[in-house]
């Protein structure tokens, strides 16, 4: 999720490493941590907040001489930030010390085994359990450090990108990727780790990208070796002579933040449902649900609050917990709950949205439903965050860091989370047949790969944003489970391009807004196979009739829709409860497209903010 930083060589690491922390601010983090080895003493330093504080910490604390060291920046996904929690960790031992970036799904059941052997832990972190899964494996079976964490690695699972040593053999760092990105510099004499090259590219532009499953055993005055994690064969190094520049490796190769995270979404939805979705199992885990499920079953009312983005993930998940859960459902706009003295009981609860975790409103809204007595949970992206703390329960998104102020990945993480706490709650109360369950599982463990296939449609949508890109205003269209898709289809388009954009129920053409079709005004219709197919056909047809230009967003091999509009945007068929993750793909690409041909700041509009926290 967020950042490490590896140095082994002749010079000093502290310089190396805490400088190479700065170079991946950009990719946000909540803590950061130093690990440095002098030839007699590991030492330690780490904290909550920048690598400026880290910096400050590291004045008080350490002396700073050693020739290698590791270094950190955390995203929090267990435990909240802080000290404690934050890496590097050392083993029990204090032999050993790693850093790590990605989420140990089974973390709970290797720790209680380990406590059993005798292990203790400072840490809520998944991370503690890692280094010292590796001590134990590296003392019972009498193993190198190499050899241990690839033992170790073997009873993961989960994503991670790692980097370990020992201090008693400080001429090694083993490093290993899974699902998380790891980068080897490799130098004349010294080398370097880390989750891109921008911390070492002003030393050597000679790299080596680790491949998931890959282990590398890096030791001085020998070449880097790497192995398969699963059976240990050995993989050929292919280093190569880096082209980019630091700006270009920050956003990972692409233009904008925001082009990244629209890329992000099949690993950011992984990674959310990641350890909560067993569908072999036909199960849903969830700690925050479960510890509470008697208060959601005996709920009289869901209300949900959030704003912007969020409100209308919250919008699209009314739809899944009414159909799948019989739950009634109020959607508010957090920024007019807070002041309509609206009639919230004991019996109510609230769900409350948010990516930054940071939305006065939205936690304005929290206390006013607390102080009402509901029962308030919260489904935020950012771990410790204020509205992470001020619910009595909650799920996390897993996406990482959104940089661009237009929400992305985490309207389809929160969409993910929902979905399963709608499935949950459904499960539970026996409003869906266990085969349907069974069956949305399933299709939900396919849209990682069914939203690659959606972003496949980008260079096709390039080409319709190029035709629509000077329009003044535009309509978005949809039904069901797509109309709140409609709605963000519109506010990106707004908050990016400044084009006037609206989103409406599409049956709501015929009460007011068919009045504004004509040969200048594009309608983006959601016309998805599954959803009152035929009745969004007729609206397209309403609108051809009046000449309006329309771009339908459909499944893929319809050919209905293709006969009447100007352009078709295909996507995967899935279940219509999990469309909203696949037909908002197109949207985000067309607004992208629009905004960078009129040359707009995509990753930071004029006039907003990533995180609202003012009124
Ligand atoms: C969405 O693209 C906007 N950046 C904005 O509407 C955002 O969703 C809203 O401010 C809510 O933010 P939150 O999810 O961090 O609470
Ligand atoms: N899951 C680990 C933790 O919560 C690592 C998070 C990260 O990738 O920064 O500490």
């Amino acid at each position: 999720m967020c950042g490490i930083v590896g140095y082994i060589g002749y010079r000093e690491a502290y310089p190396i490493v805490i400088n190479g922390l700065k170079r991946l601010e950009y990719r946000g983090y909540d803590s950061a941590g130093i690990a440095l080895f002098d030839g007699e003493h590991l030492k330690v330093a780490k904290t909550k907040g920048k690598v400026v504080d880290l910096e400050d910490k590291v004045k008080r604390e350490l002396t700073t001489d050693g020739h290698i060291a590791l270094g950190h920046t955390r995203w929090a996904t267990h435990g909240v930030p802080n000290d404690v929690n934050s890496h590097p960790h050392y083993s029990n031992s204090e032999n050993l010390v790693i850093i790590h970036n990605g989420i140990i799904e089974n973390y709970e059941s290797l720790k209680k085994a380990l406590k059993e052997r005798g292990y203790t832990f400072k840490s809520d972190t998944d991370t503690e359990v890692l280094v010292n899964l590796i001590e134990d494996v590296m003392s019972k079976e009498n193993l190198k450090l190499g050899k241990a964490v690839q033992v170790a690695l073997n009873q993961v699972i989960g994503a991670y990108a790692i980097a370990v040593f020992d201090k008693n053999k400080p001429d090694e760092i083993i490093a290993a990727r899974l699902g998380s990105p790891l980068a080897i510099g490799v130098g004349k004499d010294e080398f370097f780790i880390a989750s891109d090259a921008s911390p070492f590219l002003e030393f050597t532009k000679n790299a080596i990208y680790l491949e998931d499953e890959e282990l590398a055993i890096i030791r001085l005055g020998r070449d880097v070796k790497i192995r398969k994690i699963k059976d240990d064969s050995m993989v050929d190094p292919y280093v190569q002579a880096l082209q980019l520049n630091l700006e270009q490796i920050e956003k990972g190769g692409y233009e904008h933040f925001m082009l990244k995270e629209i890329y992000e979404q099949p690993s950011a939805i992984l990674d959310t449902f990641r350890g909560r979705l067993l569908s072999n199992e036909a199960i849903i885990k969830m700690s925050g649900v479960e510890d509470n499920m008697k208060k959601f079953l005996n709920a009289e009312r869901i209300i949900i609050v959030a704003c912007g983005t969020s409100w209308h993930a919250g919008l699209v998940s009314e739809y899944i917990f009414e159909d799948l859960a019989r739950i009634p459902v109020e959607v508010e706009y957090a920024s007019e709950f807070r002041y309509r003295n609206p009639v919230i009981t004991e019996k109510d609860i609230v769900i409350a949205i948010s990516q930054s975790g940071e939305t006065a409103d939205t936690l304005a809204a929290i206390k006013l439903a607390k102080s009402k007595g509901a029962f308030v949970f919260g489904v935020c992206n950012v771990v410790g965050s204020s509205i992470a703390r001020e619910t009595h329960a909650g799920a996390y998104t897993h996406a990482g860091p959104e940089i661009g102020v237009a929400s992305t990945k985490a309207f389809t993480t929160q969409i993910t989370v929902l979905s399963l706490i709608a499935l949950r709650l459904a499960r539970a109360k026996g409003t869906i047949s266990s085969s349907d369950f069974r069956h949305h599982l399933i299709e939900l463990e396919l849209i990682p790969d069914k939203v690659k296939k959606a972003l496949e449609s980008d260079s096709y949508v390039k080409t319709v944003a190029d035709i629509y890109k000077t329009a003044k205003n535009c309509l978005y269209l949809g039904r069901g489970y797509n109309f709140p898709v409609a709605l963000e289809g519109a506010l990106k388009l707004k908050e990016i391009s400044y084009i006037h954009a609206e989103g409406y129920p599409a049956a709501e053409m015929k009460h007011g807004p068919i009045a504004l079709i004509d040969e200048q005004m594009p309608v983006i219709v959601i016309a998805t196979k599954k959803g009152h197919y035929e009745k969004v056909v007729s609206n397209i047809q309403e609108i051809k009739s009046r000449k309006g230009k329309i771009i339908g967003v459909v499944t893929e091999g319809d050919t209905q829709v293709k006969d009447l509009a100007d352009h078709v945007i295909e996507v995967p068929e899935t279940l219509e409860a999990l469309s909203p993750l696949l037909t908002t793909i197109p949207l985000q690409l067309l607004s992208y497209h629009i905004a960078v041909m009129l040359g707009k700041n995509v990753d930071q509009p004029r006039n907003l903010a990533k995180s609202v926290t003012v009124e």
